[in-house]
C-alpha cells in the first residue's frame, strides 16, 4: 500500500454538525483512529513485528471498537428521544458499520493480517464516516436542534 491511497481525517475538516456532544464523539473518534494509523504504518514498515507491537493494536482496534459502540447508541437514544423519523434508516447504518467493524477486529485476532487492517483504516472506514456523518448524522442533529433539543445538551434514556 502507497502513501497516496491513504485517507486521514482531521477533527477540523469533519463535517460538523449542529449537536455538540456528537461532534466531540467525531473528534475523539478520529484522533484515536489517527494512533492507531501510526500503529498501523509502524508495523507494515517493521520487518519483523514484535508481540508488542501487534499487541498495541489489537487494543487500539478493540479500544476502538467499544468507543464506536458507544458513540452510535448515544446517537440512537438521541433519535428516539427526539422522534427522528428516518431512525430506521441511520440506526440501520450503524448497525452495518459496527458488523463490519467487529468482523474487521475478529479476522485481525486470528490472522493478523496488517494489510486488511490498513485498508480498512486508511480506505473504508474514513469514506464511510466522512459520508455518514456529512448525511445521517447532520440531519439527525439538524432535526434534532429543529424540534428543541439543546445543542448543548446530550441525550437522557
Ligand atoms: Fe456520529
Ligand atoms: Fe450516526
Amino acid at each position: 500500500m502507497t502513501t497516496s491511497t491513504r485517507i486521514i481525517l482531521n477533527a477540523d475538516t469533519i463535517p460538523r454538525v449542529d449537536i455538540d456532544f456528537m461532534n466531540n464523539t467525531h473528534v475523539e473518534e478520529i484522533e484515536m483512529v489517527k494512533k492507531l494509523g501510526k500503529l498501523v504504518v509502524a508495523y507494515q514498515e517493521s520487518a519483523m513485528p514484535t508481540k508488542s507491537e501487534t499487541n498495541a493494536i489489537t487494543q487500539s482496534l478493540e479500544k476502538w471498537l467499544q468507543h464506536t459502540e458507544a458513540h452510535f447508541e448515544r446517537e440512537n437514544v438521541l433519535m428516539r428521544e427526539t422522534n427522528f423519523p428516518v431512525y430506521l434508516v441511520h440506526s440501520g447504518e450503524h448497525e452495518t458499520a459496527l458488523e463490519q467493524m467487529a468482523r474487521v477486529v475478529k479476522a485481525w485476532q486470528n490472522g493478523n493480517d496488517i494489510d486488511s487492517i490498513a485498508e480498512y483504516v486508511f480506505n473504508l472506514w474514513p469514506a464511510w464516516f466522512n459520508s455518514h456523518v456529512d448525511s445521517m448524522d447532520m440531519i439527525t442533529a439538524r432535526f434534532a436542534v429543529m424540534n428543541g433539543f439543546d445543542s448543548q445538551s446530550t441525550p437522557q434514556e
